[in-house]
């Protein structure tokens, strides 16, 4: 078992420490005492803090109600509470200190970007709002956005909750197929997106792609397109609207639509271990309190503070820690639009010196790939701004986190290896920084509200510590998305069925005698490439629905995720043909190769396609036709001697066969 008992404690470094006066929990003893509070008087906790961190049209009258063991059919958070999520993050502070920086855009070219006071972004929200409102967009509607990370897609989301819609964003990585789905799922009447989006000096037809998405969205009536190039988009008469041309004909206010506190948020869709993505819905309440909660006590945002969050705006780390946490917390947000390796490695190191940036967040798959490239540049920038570093998405190993903690933060700036989920709206496990001793490669402690556990596969808590086990949660929390849209009971059967009375993350863990938490990975068929959440499922039947000349090619499919130095995980396709293309000449490995990764690329996305393709007789099948992943993956490791239990297997003798085709003839 890994307890990771080994691993030295890093004590906060002084550069960390939390400021006074920025609200944020000032050491180890109050956070103790805090988070005691949160679970043994969660009333009092989220009463008081609720009331002192958001701006409430109308007070809740109850604090929440309802529990895990009711499957979370009746959980509500702030009761009656009515309140504006753009007023939350924008109004108030362009009140107060109009002439503070909301956004720094970093465009894709270094040079071309600009910054945007809270008073022009109220401006920019406010037009985008009544632009919106003249569409027909109102209170409730879903609008899916498609769309890359530039100021106008903040302008969008927030000019949406400002009026009670929703936004869904579909990451501009997603193929047209998968847009469509989303599409579809949500109902949506109105897209929007850009002309085209600029990544790493590569033009990306986004608007081409929606085209094509739309062929099959019989719900869309309405087009909405920003000019990012202003080169290439082709307008469909009546149904598509040039952004920039009609946003400027509207007024610079625009009254917020006042909602209840459990009024949906948002839409984000995310891979769950069958195959359809799910469209996971956020409570407006609940969502922006676990926000920013945590952005202010993880991170210790407050205003003054430039906050610099590398993440696409389309997934849950963007919503919450470019948009939402940010300027829930008045403080300034990096857009980022580019990757950190454009137009060189030294991206990063230039924003945060150029910008003087205090809290640099990102995933350890981008510090795998910067740490390639060395120390020495790093060296030539000045970083003392950072107060606090932030990892997210997948396990960050314990040399990827002291290479980023010695030579990006200096050893003088925490690192808060933060673990959540798209489902749980707020990071769930993390140490608090300049708060609590770190642990390199451990999330860390619990964060306010959450009450961690271990499981058995049974189910039965496990209480000794150190421990290992399936990682739950007891008790529900504000941000925890309410449903799974149009589908209650898949969220029940999901999350809540598995383990009845709590909350299943999907993840294996281990518990240290100190209490830190260390995630292990996921213990479902979810595979995180690059921080990219797929399940294999999607992957398999997007190679198995694939065609050619309208035949079928592969009569089976099943894909692993195995680890990978660059990328965390990476998939791994076994395909069987069917019988009629066994002894078709026309088809060699390379072009059976290519057609898998197209039939990938066109159903999900490129960042899906598998790293390596292997054409096999059979699959590892149990009696009762399940695949054996846990023995694809052992080969694949080279692991033969622990292929565990094979006498399930249907046809043993295939076993011979997959070494020999992943490993080469012995
Ligand atoms: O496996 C865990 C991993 O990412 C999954 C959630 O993915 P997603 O919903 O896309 O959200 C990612 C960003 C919030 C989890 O089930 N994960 C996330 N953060 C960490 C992590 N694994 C280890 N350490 C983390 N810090």
């Amino acid at each position: 078992m890994a307890t990771h008992e080994h691993l030295t404690r890093v004590e906060q470094p002084r550069r960390s420490l939390p400021r006074p006066g920025s609200g944020q929990c000032q050491n180890e003893e109050e956070y103790r005492r805090l988070y005691e509070q949160s679970i043994n008087d969660p009333e009092t906790f989220y009463r008081e803090q609720a009331l002192a961190l958001l701006d409430w049209k109308r007070p809740f009258e109850k604090t929440f109600s309802g529990d895990f063991e009711g499957f979370g059919d009746s959980l509500r958070w702030f009761l009656n509470g009515e309140l504006n999520a753009c007023y939350n993050a924008v109004d108030r502070h362009a009140n107060k200190h109009p002439n503070d920086v909301a956004l720094i855009f970093e465009s894709d070219t270094p040079g071309q970007g600009y910054k945007v006071t809270y008073e022009e972004l109220l401006t920019n929200v406010c037009q985008a709002a009544l632009l919106l409102k003249s569409l027909g967009v109102e209170k409730g509607d879903v609008v899916t956005l498609y769309l890359p990370t530039i100021p106008q897609t903040i302008y969008i989301m927030l000019a949406l909750v400002r009026l009670g819609a929703l936004h869904s964003s579909v990451f501009a990585g997603f193929s047209p197929s998968a847009l469509r789905d989303r599409i579809n799922d949500a109902s949506s009447k109105l897209v929007i997106t850009t002309d085209q989006a600029k990544r790493a000096g590569k033009i990306i037809p986004t608007k081409e792609l929606v085209d094509k998405a739309l062929g099959e969205c019989p719900t869309v009536t309405q087009v909405l397109v920003v000019e990012r190039t202003g080169e290439g988009a082709n307008y469909v008469e009546g149904r598509d609207i040039n952004y920039n041309q009609e946003v400027v004909k509207f007024g610079n206010y625009c009254p917020c639509t006042s909602v209840d506190s459990e009024d949906p948020m948002f839409l984000l869709y995310t891979s769950g271990s069958t195959g359809k993505p799910k469209g996971l819905q956020h409570a407006t309440g609940g969502y922006l309190f676990g926000t920013i909660l945590c952005s202010k006590h993880v991170f210790g945002v407050t205003r003054g503070d430039v906050f610099f969050c590398v993440a696409d705006v389309g997934w849950i780390t963007g919503h919450s820690h470019v948009v939402y946490g940010p300027l829930l917390n008045g403080a300034t947000t990096v857009i980022f639009e580019t990757t950190p390796v454009y137009p060189n490695h030294m991206r990063l190191w230039d924003i945060v010196d150029t910008h003087k940036v205090t809290q640099l967040y990102t995933a350890p798959t981008a510090i795998r790939l910067l740490r390639k490239f060395g120390e020495a540049d790093i060296k030539k920038y000045d970083l003392s701004s950072l107060r606090a570093l932030g990892s997210v998405g997948e396990p960050i190993a314990k040399d990827v986190w002291e290479w980023f903690y010695e030579n990006v933060g200096r050893s003088q700036c925490a690192l808060c290896d933060t673990y959540w989920l798209t489902e749980s709206g707020m990071i769930l496990l993390t140490t608090l920084a300049g708060v609590s001793p770190m642990k390199p490669s451990g999330a860390g402690l619990p964060f306010f509200g959450i009450k961690p556990v271990l499981l058995d596969p049974s189910g039965n808590e496990i209480v000794e510590r150190p421990a290992e086990g399936i990682l739950a949660v007891r008790n529900p929390w504000p941000s925890l998305g309410r449903t799974i849209r149009g589908d209650h009971q898949r969220y029940r059967e999901t999350y809540l069925k598995p383990f009845p009375g709590y909350f299943f993350t999907g993840d294996g863990a281990t518990i240290d005698a100190d209490g830190y938490v260390f995630i292990g990975g996921r213990v479902d068929d979810v595979v995180n490439v690059s921080g990219h959440r797929l399940a294999t499922a999607e992957v398999e039947s997007a190679l198995i629905d694939g065609r050619i000349d309208n035949k079928s090619i592969l009569s089976d499919a099943a894909v692993v995720g195995v680890e990978d130095p660059l990328t965390g995980q990476a998939l791994i396709a076994f395909v069987c043909l069917e019988s009629w293309a066994l002894n078709d000449k026309d088809h060699t490995t390379q072009t059976l190769t290519d057609h898998c990764n197209a039939c990938v690329r066109d159903e999900i996305g490129k960042f899906a396609v598998p790293k390596k393709v292997f054409i096999v007789q059979d699959l590892p099948k149990t009696r009762s036709g399940k695949i054996m992943r846990r023995v694809l993956r052992k080969i694949v490791a080279g692991k033969n001697d622990e292929l565990g239990e094979l006498s399930t297997l249907s046809n043993p003798q295939i076993i011979d066969h997959l070494i020999s085709v992943v490993q080469g003839p012995k």
